[in-house]
């Protein structure tokens, strides 16, 4: 996370003598990735972080794949999936690897608790519904289209001002970052990047909680959830500064590029992970070349796994998908356009698809849940009438 920001009040000098107004010291934490030489914060607590009452494991978080070597053109379709409990205990695993979890959540009520994912960042479009993300950090308030980013580590719990609420969230082992080629050597975006700085919003409201009792925070570690009981409020921050923070960014705000002629997917890349990319295609104007074919040419996306989420109904080069649609394009299998759409295309000015696409340099799983929701006939969809 290339910014530097600051809430609240801190001290002068790191690891300094920081006093409340009862004349006890506030309590310093660094959170921050690869150890001490990634990106951190210094948060200020009025209670000391590790003040954990009692620990217990709840439950485990395996996700487990369709175990038939089902290669082929896939689609899913979302919109049956079965509405969730929470946000977090019960999402639904999609699409997975070592690298990523693609999962999805339509929650029916707030959590009551807090949760930490202790083994990955966080990225979560969200595809419906609002809210806002309450944070250590402060609150970060969302809306449709949003991109929320959750390092991991960060303590957060959701709460939904409308629903319903639909969330593809996608879990990484890696540190999603934005992509290097757009940053400078000094971490700024340049103005080859297609959002910047001013684009991504941060946390603002820093409201610490100074109350003692008991606060159930769930943390996911090891694929399994443990409930640790704290016996304070965990956003009792009265301050901090770094570059370690959650953020967003709306996809309205990730400014499409056009060429003369067709361009290709990297100029739509929205985030960087290890081994993966986030792309987001928006509305646009058509390529201008007369001759121009604005839908893309077929592809074999060798040593990658194309996965896109359709985030509207509409979608330049496809037929047959749905809002809320997932599909899997995967290695060892060409795809393009259906049948007509390029010609089609040669007419139109301009689309109006909005699609969030993931590409893994591994392969992805299918996981069992999806299954339920899988348009079987999808690979026969370029020979259909
Ligand atoms: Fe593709």
């Amino acid at each position: 996370m290339p910014i530097y920001h600051h809430l609240g009040e801190i001290p002068h000098k790191r690891h300094s003598v920081f006093r409340k107004s009862d004349g006890s010291l506030y309590v310093e934490e660094l959170m921050g990735n690869k150890g001490f030489t990634g990106p951190s914060s210094l948060l200020y607590h009025l209670y000391q972080p590790t003040r954990i009452k009692s620990l217990r494991h709840v439950t485990d978080l395996k996700w487990e794949a369709d175990p038939s070597p089902n290669t082929q053109l896939r689609h899913f379709k979302t919109a049956g999936l079965p509405l969730t409990a929470g946000a977090v205990l019960d999402r639904i695993p999609l699409l997975f690897n070592n690298d990523l979890g693609a999962l999805f959540a339509q929650p029916l009520a707030e959590d009551d608790f807090f949760y930490r994912n202790g083994q990955g960042d966080e990225l979560i479009y969200v595809s419906d519904g609002e809210g806002v993300v309450e944070t250590q950090f402060g609150d970060l308030p969302f809306r449709r289209g949003d991109y929320l980013v959750i390092p991991r580590g960060v303590v957060h719990r959701y709460h939904y001002t409308a629903q319903p609420v639909r969330f593809l969230i996608l879990e990484s082992a890696g540190y999603i970052r934005t992509p290097r080629r757009y940053r400078n050597e000094h971490g700024q975006l340049t103005e080859i990047s297609p959002y910047s700085e001013r684009d991504m919003r941060l946390p603002e409201a820093l409201p610490a909680r100074d109350q003692k009792g008991e606060f159930r925070l769930l943390v996911k570690k090891g694929n399994a959830i443990t409930e640790a009981i704290l016996d304070h409020h965990p956003f009792d921050v009265v301050g901090w500064d770094g570059y370690y923070y959650p953020w967003e960014i709306n996809i309205e705000d990730f400014e499409p590029r056009v060429g003369r002629f067709h361009l290709p997917p990297p100029v739509s890349q929205t985030f960087e992970g290890d081994n993966f990319v986030v792309c987001s295609f928006c509305p646009r104007p058509f390529d201008f070349d007369p001759q121009a074919i604005p839908v893309p040419y077929n592809h074999s996306n060798v040593m990658s796994d194309e996965a896109i989420y359709y985030a509207s109904s509409e979608f330049m080069s496809r037929k047959g998908i749905e809002y809320g649609s997932l599909t899997l394009h995967p290695d060892g299998f060409s795809h393009g356009p259906h049948p007509g759409k390029a010609e089609e295309s040669l007419h139109l000015k301009e689309t109006r698809e909005l699609a969030v696409m993931f590409d893994t340099f591994h392969p992805l799983h299918v996981a069992k849940q999806a299954l339920a929701v899988e348009d079987r006939d999808y690979y026969r969809s370029w020979i259909a009438d």
